[in-house]
């Protein structure tokens, strides 16, 4: 990583900042369950820098971004949306990282998540676009399969069930609340991340990660119906 490309943060290097917010993450998110665990954070923080290292943008907030956007998901805080939030800016505080940056951190924390796109306040930064398709990314391909599953199992859902068939959410809610089988999941959202893509690098890794999904449904049908 290019040390002029970043800013500075305050006291500590930009390195040690990184460094600071990373042992303070994996340390926040022991025990979290399989999709949103510290090995996704790691995932998403390695995509989100070779994007921006294609791609431009700050490092510094592509770093703190990444490594912070999922400190609090609402999910697991009675549908809060406010606990990410302040504790990702209680974090930044105690890093001292200039107001600019912190405010740009933020800014991606409160409008990454996929539940927030019918309600999204615009204001796509170029940072907000690499962390966005990097994290979009990990709900793709093979892991992406893996943290469908792992998430199905944790609601209990049942994988698959012939009679209920994918639906679309027009709102927040509703996608949020939905019980449906982990299968339709895939028709619901894993397969229309493609088309939303931002960076050209974020969307050449989407066109493998997407062939691998749909060769994998067409596997399971044919052996649904014991055809293969
Ligand atoms: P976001 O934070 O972007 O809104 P989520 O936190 O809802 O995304 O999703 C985190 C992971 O859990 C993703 O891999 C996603 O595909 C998976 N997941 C979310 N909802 C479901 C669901 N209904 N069935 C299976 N997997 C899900
Ligand atoms: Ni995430």
């Amino acid at each position: 990583m290019e040390n002029d490309a970043l800013q500075t943060a305050g006291q500590l290097s930009n390195e040690e900042a990184i460094a600071g917010t990373a042992a303070y993450v994996k340390d926040a998110l022991l025990g979290a369950e399989g999709g949103h665990d510290w090995w996704h954070i790691e995932r998403v923080w390695k995509t989100a820098q070779h994007i921006q290292a294609q791609e431009g943008g700050n490092a510094l907030v592509v770093n703190l971004a990444a490594l912070l956007h999922d400190i609090a998901d609402a999910k697991f805080y009675d549908g809060d949306e406010t606990v990410g939030q302040k504790k990702a800016s209680d974090w930044l505080s105690k890093l001292s990282v200039e107001k600019g940056v912190k405010e740009a951190v933020l800014h991606i924390i409160a409008n990454i998540s996929y539940r927030h796109r019918y309600s999204s306040t615009g204001g796509y930064t170029l940072e907000l676009k690499i962390v966005q398709d990097a994290d979009r990314l990990d709900a793709m391909g093979a892991i992406g399969i893996a943290r469908a599953f792992s998430y199905g199992g944790f609601k209990q859902r049942p994988f698959y069930d012939p009679q209920i068939p994918p639906e679309q959410y027009h709102s927040t809610v509703a996608y949020a609340q939905s019980a449906a089988p982990t299968i339709n999941h895939f028709y619901e959202k894993l397969l229309l991340l493609k088309e939303g893509m931002h960076t050209e690098y974020g969307r050449q890794l989407a066109q493998g990660r997407h062939a691998y999904m749909e060769a994998y449904l067409q596997q399971f049908f044919a052996e649904w119906e014991g055809r293969l």
